[in-house]
């Protein structure tokens, strides 16, 4: 089967998980979206109102600016893979509860398995800190490093401030248009061998 096909299927069965009481306050299902062929996969928190109604990830005002910052590196939504670490929209958009993210968590190393990509870009601290409990954001963001977790494999990682907070915060937006910029030349590196 092709990656495409793969993550078809997949997002057939998540469509129909009832595992948690998520399910049943949201109007959809959000499984993400993009090129299954990725080489830069991105991981944001949780569907919001706008992916609720859609069913896509980053359609708000937060996927604006992400879709500016990627455009800012020549990239496009075509050329990448977005998901979230939660497929359902919590009601009001509560943080989602550990127990949600424990059972959720195994669609998205699904799909990391079947995109493998070449780097996991962290979209805020809710998504490094299901990555890597003990990692602040603050110091983390912008510093790219490799490591290897049970089902995920041995894979670099890329933490971001997530654009829904760097939206309306002048000095975390400079910081995160600077760090995406530097995504091309990461991958760069690590397709070098660097
Ligand atoms: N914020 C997220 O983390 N994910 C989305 O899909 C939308 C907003």
């Amino acid at each position: 089967m092709t990656k495409k096909e793969q993550l078809d299927q997949l997002d057939a069965l998540m469509s129909m998980c009832s595992n948690c009481a998520l399910r049943s306050s949201c109007l959809r299902v959000v499984p993400g979206e993009g090129n299954p062929e990725a080489k830069i996969m991105l991981i944001g928190e949780a569907p919001g109102k706008k992916e609720d109604e859609t069913g896509r990830p980053f359609v708000g005002a937060a996927g604006k600016f992400l879709d500016e910052m990627l455009g800012t590196v020549k990239l496009k939504r075509e050329d990448i893979y977005i998901a979230n670490v939660i497929k359902c929209r919590p009601p009001e958009n509560r943080d989602p509860t550990p127990e949600e993210i424990e059972t959720c968590w195994p669609w998205l190393e699904q799909q990391i398995e079947i995109i493998d990509p070449e780097i996991i870009v962290t979209l805020g601290r809710h998504s490094l800190g299901r990555f890597f409990p003990n990692m602040k954001i603050s110091e983390t963001h912008g510093k790219a490093f490799r490591k290897e977790l049970p089902n995920i494999g041995k894979r670099v990682f890329y933490a971001l401030y997530h654009p829904a907070a760097a939206l309306y915060n002048g000095s975390m937006r400079e910081t995160l248009i600077k760090d995406f910029r530097r995504i091309p030349k990461i991958l760069e590196k690590i397709e070098n061998g660097k």
